[in-house]
């Protein structure tokens, strides 16, 4: 084959890298009876009411799913109190993300992205061709001051996680209102709340509360955490009906599938299992502080269902030696953290298992 030409931006990515597969995990290691603590999903499973309903409209998927999502987003608006027109549908949030960097940016542009953050933000802007500003975490925050001193006229887009993922960490209101005030109106601000329904902190601000502030705050919310609906792909964005209006031109018109859309429904509705996994994660966090202090292991606390611990050597080696007892986390070096692991909260058993073999591999 003739090389293809490929553009420089496009070769300068690295692909993102998913947590292990337990399938892929036990095949390797030829072990069974693993646990995956790795990629911050539902322990539980998925919300019962979802499962229902998915039965419900599965003899239904011969057809094409509402291009629309009507119901679904008729829901959402309820639920959020915002107007169906701000709503946009996503196959996961990731998909909006690069609705968004394939919609508003062009080579050259300019992105901030806190570092480490969610690595989707960097590998979309890049695919756009946009040029990548980094801003260092400080004491594991965001900072906004930071990424508000990057700011130059080729921004136009700035991405904040809250929570951050990996770190757990928030931001409150007033950080982000003094912050809104050194951003440009026309830089568009993308708050990532994927894990904001595992939030304890009051002060943790939330982009939904700046939709009608006239500036453009797109609020970004998954299916995939909270609803346990991880492989189904859904989510959503929240934002003025301006830019949703820029992003269905380009969405595909049925991202969303018929499963996805009588799933989210349900599990939008599901309020006992909404209230089950968060009190499941806030014991298990609960927990699991206590058992590191008690084990004399630092750790740092966080608002999501994941959280950070300092192993105090080489995270690679501890990921390696707790993937041979079964157990699936996430190292940090590839985000700069070669001494922390990040770990996802499980079910009451799979916490006591994680902190047997942790102590093991210290
Ligand atoms: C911060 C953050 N945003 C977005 C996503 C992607 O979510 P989805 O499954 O909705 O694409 C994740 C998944 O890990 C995440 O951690």
């Amino acid at each position: 084959m003739r090389r293809l030409k490929v553009p420089e931006y496009i070769l300068s990515i690295k692909p993102y890298v998913p947590g292990k597969p337990i399938e892929e995990l036990e095949r390797e290691y030829g072990i069974s009876g693993s646990i995956k603590m790795a990629s911050n999903e539902n322990p539980i499973g998925p919300s019962p009411l979802a499962v229902k309903a998915i039965r419900g409209v599965i003899s239904g998927i011969n057809r094409y799913p509402d291009g629309r999502g009507h119901d679904l987003i008729m829901s959402l608006s309820e639920y959020l109190g915002v107007l169906p027109g701000k709503i946009i549908l996503g196959n996961g949030s990731d998909e909006i993300i690069g609705l968004l960097t394939r919609a508003f940016l062009m080579p050259g542009d300019e992105v901030v992205i806190p570092d480490p953050s969610f690595l989707m933000y960097g590998i979309m802007a890049k695919s756009a061709g946009a040029r990548l500003l980094r801003v260092p975490l400080k004491s594991l925050s965001i900072d906004l001051d930071g990424i508000a001193e990057k700011i130059s006229e080729r921004t136009r887009m700035i991405f904040i996680c809250n929570p951050n993922n990996p770190t757990g960490t928030i931001l409150s209101k007033s950080d982000f209102e003094r912050f809104l005030q050194k951003v440009p109106q026309d830089v568009i601000i993308v708050v990532d709340e994927a894990y904001i329904e595992f939030v304890r902190d009051d002060n943790c601000f939330r982009g939904i509360d700046y939709l009608d502030s006239g500036r453009p705050v797109v609020t970004l919310r998954t299916f995939s955490k909270i609803y346990g609906l991880a492989g189904l792909r859904i989510g959503y964005g929240v934002m003025p009906e301006e830019i949703t209006g820029i992003l269905n031109r380009i969405r595909p018109p049925f991202n969303a599938s018929s499963l996805a859309q009588a799933g989210a429904i349900a599990a939008l509705r599901d309020e006992a299992f909404f209230r089950k996994t968060v009190s499941l994660i806030h014991n298990g966090l609960d927990y699991m502080y206590d058992s590191l202090n008690r084990m004399g292991i630092r750790h740092f606390t966080t608002q999501a269902n994941f959280f950070l611990i300092d192993v105090g050597e080489k995270a690679d080696d501890v990921f390696e030696n707790l993937l041979k007892k079964g157990i699936i986390i996430r190292s940090m070096t590839s985000y700069g953290y070669p001494e922390y692991i990040r770990v996802t909260v499980g079910l009451p058993k799979e916490n006591v298992r994680f902190l047997k073999a942790l102590e093991k591999v210290f």
